[in-house]
């Protein structure tokens, strides 16, 4: 008699790993950072006219962007969590956190434009080069107020101390962390303690992908009279990251 179901599909073979995920693996936020030069990219900032300005780099992290700006005659100021902890416990953080940033990076080279680098190797050894001007600086700016101890939603500056605020790679990128009503609270507070305007890089997740929320917190923005835009600059990293959003309180 002919068989009135089909024969089950062959089994699977059993697979002893789970296939790596497409995208970064990013446990925690990563203690990770760049120069001026690449921040002057992606923020499409013009450093002549920011001298005598007051600028705070928020989620600053081993960035060099506050220690060579004020090189350059720009009243910088960078704040993050981690500026609590010592120069020893921030040096053994950037071993760790580079470790295995750069692993993933290398483990993914599908997720990276790299239109500023001429290969992984080579923006490994620009990030490591603002790490060591980073750590060299804090270890003696610190006690003068150059690196504040501070995380968002709540900074500890008082409203509009700044002529223009910056924040790379911590809000959109650690979307999976950080919920809507996080996004939103750090934009309000970001624009609190600016004079001018917010430049935020970039706008998609570690995926390559846009913030899904980002219609929705434009909206909620407007509705606070704060006025975004999405701006293309000359810079791409990570698939995707081609774009800054910037924030201003609308005129009233
Ligand atoms: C990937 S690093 C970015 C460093 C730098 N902005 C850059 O683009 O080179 C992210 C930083 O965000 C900091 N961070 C984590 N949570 C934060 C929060 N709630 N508010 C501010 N910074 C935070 C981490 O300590 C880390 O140094």
């Amino acid at each position: 008699m002919p068989a009135l179901t089909a024969p089950p599909p062959p089994a699977a073979p059993p697979r002893r790993f789970p296939p790596p995920s497409p995208q970064l693996e990013l446990p925690a936020v990563a203690f990770f950072g760049r120069t001026l030069a690449e921040y002057a990219q992606f923020f499409a900032l013009d450093l002549a006219a920011l001298r005598h300005r007051d600028v705070l780099d928020v989620a600053a992290g081993p960035s060099s962007f506050a220690a060579e700006a004020n090189t350059r005659g720009i009243d910088a100021v960078a704040v993050d969590p981690c500026y609590t902890q010592s120069p020893d416990e921030l040096a053994a953080l950037v071993e760790a956190d580079y470790a295995h940033m750069l692993a993933q990076m290398r483990a993914r080279p599908r997720l990276f434009r790299l239109k500023s680098f001429s290969s992984i190797n080579a923006a490994e050894a620009d990030r490591r080069l603002a790490a060591q001007r980073f750590l060299t600086d804090f270890e003696t700016q610190r006690r003068y107020g150059r690196y504040v101890g501070g995380e968002l939603p709540r900074l500890p500056f008082f409203d509009g101390t700044f002529d223009l605020v910056l924040c790379a790679h911590l809000l959109f990128t650690y979307a999976a962390r950080f919920d809507f009503e996080w996004h939103l609270a750090a934009c309000r507070e970001l624009v609190r303690v600016s004079a001018g305007e917010v430049r935020l890089h970039p706008v998609c997740g570690v995926d390559g992908k846009p913030y899904a929320g980002l219609a929705r917190l434009r909206r909620e923005l407007a509705r606070e009279a704060i006025a975004s835009e999405l701006v293309r600059v000359d810079y791409e990293f990570f698939v995707g990251s081609g774009s800054m959003l910037v924030l201003k309180r609308a005129a009233l």
